[in-house]
């Protein structure tokens, strides 16, 4: 049977930490990976959950199931760190929110939600948008289409050209919106422009699937999901993804949820049980742990506090290196051109250069980053800022 099935080429961005690992040079730079780096290049775990950690192990005394829908303080927590304490969706009981195996785990599920609902619907992502929402949302069948967003050569949003795609969606269509700390861009919408995309969804009747990833990686918890909240406030539906990989280092705990909206009480209740039907039939249950570790920090102001000392300690980290990488930039390219990663939000920029300058930047100088010119710019650090910053000087037009 199995002879039918050739070999696939890996996946990008495994393939590229792949490369990276085996490349012996002592200089190599790794911007691909989307993982936070401290400055001694770590991926730390945070001290919040190491004592959250030790507190969830000495009190657990069984192994037993929890419930495919995950623990519920964690959900109610999540749904109240995403939409605030007093969301209108919220107060009229719309809201449903279920533990899912990470923020891919929520997205597969409400790609699944939305198929069961509408199977002919197209979803529209950003153009660019993360490599891996493609197969998220496209191995569940549903047809895929991508609205402008973003000018790579020119460092700024295509919110007109956003917005006038949008506008020719079909009814019904679903669109799929960072949250805050656009991958791979860093460029997210201001306060007007959320206003302006919540009335063209609502008047469009187009449903919103919010992604939310790096909530806390721009300014803080409740600026981040500013937009978020807005545009739940107005749409009558939405779905939800959220994941704490990033923002309490939970990466392969598989920590998220999905939050969905619903236009009565009635209906939110007949979409969450086609959720947890969904999630039933592809991992039953989601995994425990990471959700045990941050509901124990969520419900302790002590840890709490810490978690958000060691979230903005983090966020500061990049902000740093957005700004060193910028200047080094200038200094090396004696222009402004790179000015823009100054400004933008969040783990990832695009360098905006083709395709063989990435090439030439790894092959010439072990320098990674996504072919579409993805950097990482926690994996920048005081001591290879300059080296980045010429390398990229020497190749950008040669
Ligand atoms: C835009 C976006 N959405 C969702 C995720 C989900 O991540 P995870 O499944 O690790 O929680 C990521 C992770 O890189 C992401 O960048």
């Amino acid at each position: 049977m199995f002879q039918q099935l050739s070999r696939l080429s890996p996946d990008a961005i495994l393939g590229l930490m792949a490369k990276y690992r085996a490349d012996p040079s002592t200089s190599k730079v790794d911007l691909g990976v989307g993982v936070f780096r401290d400055l001694s290049g770590n991926t730390p775990v945070l001290a919040c959950v190491r004592r959250a950690e030790q507190a969830v192990l000495a009190a657990q005394t069984t192994k037993s199931y929890v419930a495919a829908a995950g623990r519920e303080e964690f959900n109610s927590a999540v749904e109240e760190m995403v939409l605030g304490g007093a969301h209108v969706a919220r107060r009229d009981r719309r809201t449903r929110t279920v533990q899912a195996p990470g923020g891919c785990g929520a997205l597969r599920v409400g790609a699944e939600l939305i198929r069961a609902a509408a199977p002919a619907v197209s979803v529209h992502v950003s153009d660019p948008t993360w490599g891996n929402h493609i197969p998220l949302l496209g191995s569940s069948g549903l047809r895929l289409d991508r609205y402008p967003y973003y000018d790579a050569a020119k460092h700024e949003l295509r919110f007109d050209a956003m917005l006038e795609r949008l506008d020719r969606a079909a009814e019904g269509d679903v669109v799929l919106i960072h949250g805050c700390c656009h991958n791979p861009t860093g460029a997210d919408l201001d306060p007007a422009q959320w206003q302006a995309l919540a009335q063209l969804l609502t008047r469009r009747r187009l449903i919103p699937f919010l992604d939310i990833a790096y909530q806390g990686f721009a300014v803080d918890l409740d600026q981040d999901a500013a937009g978020v909240r807005l545009v739940a406030e107005q749409v009558p539906e939405a779905l939800i993804a959220v994941s704490f990989s990033k923002n309490l280092g939970l990466y392969r705990e598989r920590v998220g949820a999905l939050i969905i909206i619903g236009e009565n009480e009635s209906r939110a209740d007949a979409m969450l049980s086609h959720v947890l039907q969904i999630a039933r039939g592809i991992y039953s249950m989601p995994p425990d742990h990471g959700a045990a570790i941050a509901t124990h920090i969520f419900a302790n102001p002590a840890l709490k506090e810490e978690w958000l000392r060691e979230l903005a300690a983090m966020r500061t980290r990049i902000d740093d290196m957005r700004e060193l990488l910028a200047t080094e930039l200038r200094r090396t390219t004696g222009g402004a051109d790179f000015d823009f990663i100054r400004k933008q939000r969040g783990m990832f920029s695009l360098l905006g250069v083709s395709t063989q300058v990435v090439e030439r930047l790894r092959d010439k100088h072990h320098i990674y980053m996504l072919s579409d010119s993805r950097m990482n710019l926690a994996g920048v650090m005081p001591h290879n800022a300059g080296y980045v910053a010429e390398a990229v000087a020497a190749e950008r037009l040669a």
